[in-house]
């Protein structure tokens, strides 16, 4: 195996800085876990943000080098203002709504696409002074779709490979992007460039034939003299890690704490990030059509709702979290009652244990974005069953759709059939519910992180290189 250099916008780990002093702690999420395996086995390096480190000492800051160059992590420190401009500014203000068709979040001027250009030229500077010839590069998101064609400049030959994380939108949205021949070209670096879906490889090589024209066989484009490859591979979850932790003594207990404090009703659930993207308003909307159609159903359910904090400086996602507090409000208001409400919102951070508690715990699972590149909630939820049992009901523009058939598949904008979904997952039989878990299971636990990973870099690292295509030429 090839040294692996891995780039991403965040590291691995995050500098954490309290009144006890300064500490680096490992990031949970799929793409610490799911490349944390290759990272240590190839003896490679990480290049990233490793968070805000301004209000650290100098002590304390060579404290946190040392770590990090421990755990062979290369930082990337990001200034304020480029927090602000190329972080929150493009890359969530600009290309996270756009992949998320959400044309009318983007501001109407784009002042921040320089801050953009010049941060990615500073990671493609840092990756290459770390390069050693036979390193395999690979770049992860949106935050950083020029890399791969700076990289390509400065190490011509490297072996380069870029994953999008996100949804690719159709070609028609991606058009109405400024930068968007830029933006192209920078993927076009890359050896092989890798999405969540089928759909994402499609609409991508629409776009590039629409505004490139190059060469274009789906998989296949020649570009400035060399091949380069986009295929789909679906990203999955460290499966085993999920269901360990669902089989814990303590996981046990709090489960039956949960289900204990819910005697009598039904538990939904919705775990999210606080994103517009993730479909909650009309979610809560479905709840409260369930309650409003069916008074049976009223004080027998609770609808846990976690909500993690998200870019909270991005004023969306401040306006977002209004209009989500309002709707659970309004619903807890109409329908809750001395005794109990239905709705149980928790705005903040869970670990992984209480989330696979609450996982274990939940009759159905709500996952309903409108717009999502991959969502690994619903593959978690499905990890953490061993027993079997629960509902998991998808949107169907979540990318996970492609793979999970057997949830309940809904349509995230259609709230009525959002409550007849809910109810139906309510009211399955034991067997239908036992059936659709084990298939979802055996998908989950097959395809997951590590099998991610192993394809796309057994499928890069088969490439021929640059100077064999050269020579073969
Ligand atoms: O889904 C894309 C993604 O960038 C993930 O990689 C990440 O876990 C999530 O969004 C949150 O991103 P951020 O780094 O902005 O908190």
């Amino acid at each position: 195996m090839s040294r692996l250099l891995l780039v991403s916008n965040r590291l691995p780990v995050t500098v954490k800085a309290d009144k006890d002093g300064v500490t680096v702690v490992r990031s949970m999420g799929g793409l610490a876990t799911g490349l944390s395996r290759p990272h240590e086995r190839s003896g490679g390096v990480w290049v990233g943000w490793p968070g805000d480190v301004s209000r650290l000492t100098d002590a304390q800051r060579a404290q946190v080098e040392s770590q990090l160059a421990n755990l062979r992590c290369v930082p990337l420190y990001l200034s304020a203002s480029e927090v602000n401009r190329y972080y929150e500014g493009y890359s969530n203000r600009v290309l996270w709504p756009l992949c998320h068709y959400m044309l009318d979040r983007i501001p109407r001027q784009d002042r921040d696409w320089e801050v953009y250009r010049k941060v990615n030229e500073r990671f493609a500077d840092l990756v290459a002074q770390q390069y050693r010839p036979g390193d395999t590069i690979w770049v992860h998101d949106y935050q950083l779709m020029l890399v791969p064609g700076m990289l390509r400049q400065r190490l011509p030959e490297a072996r380069i490979g870029y994953f999008h994380h996100i949804p690719f939108p159709s070609s028609e949205i991606f058009s109405t992007l400024p930068r968007r021949q830029e933006l192209l070209k920078g993927l076009l670096g890359a050896d092989l460039i890798g999405f969540h879906t089928v759909s994402y490889v499609r609409h991508f090589s629409g776009a590039l034939l629409r505004h490139l024209g190059p060469d274009t066989d789906i998989d296949r484009i020649i570009w400035e003299g060399r091949q380069v490859r986009v295929g789909a591979f679906p990203m999955g979850i460290d499966a085993t890690a999920f269901e360990t932790l669902a089989n814990d003594p303590g996981v046990l207990e709090e489960v039956a704490t949960i289900r204990g404090k819910a005697e009598g009703q039904r538990i939904l659930l919705g775990i999210d990030r606080l994103d517009y993207t993730k479909g909650i308003p009309r979610r809560l909307l479905a709840v409260q059509r369930v309650l409003e159609r069916e008074p049976a159903w009223r004080g027998r359910l609770r609808f846990v709702q976690v909500a993690v904090p998200s870019r909270t400086q991005v004023e969306a996602y401040a306006a977002y979290r209004e209009t989500v507090d309002e709707l659970v409000g309004r619903i807890n208001g109409l329908y809750g009652g001395v005794h109990n409400v239905p709705v149980h919102y928790l705005y903040r951070s869970f670990n992984e244990r209480q989330l696979v508690a609450l996982y274990r715990a939940a009759d159905v699972m709500l996952v309903t974005p409108v717009r999502d590149g991959m969502n690994l909630v619903a593959k978690e939820f499905c990890a953490a069953r061993p027993d079997e049992d629960g509902v998991l009901v998808l949107s169907e523009f979540a990318g996970a759709a492609a793979e999970m058939s057997s949830a309940l598949i809904v349509n995230a904008f259609d709230v009525e059939a959002m409550a007849d979904a809910i109810e139906e997952a309510l009211e399955m039989s034991e067997d239908e519910r036992r059936k659709r878990m084990r298939a979802l299971r055996v998908q989950v636990k097959e395809q997951d992180v590590h099998w991610w990973t192993s394809s796309f870099l057994t499928r890069l690292e088969g490439l021929p290189a640059v100077a064999e295509q050269k020579t073969a030429g």
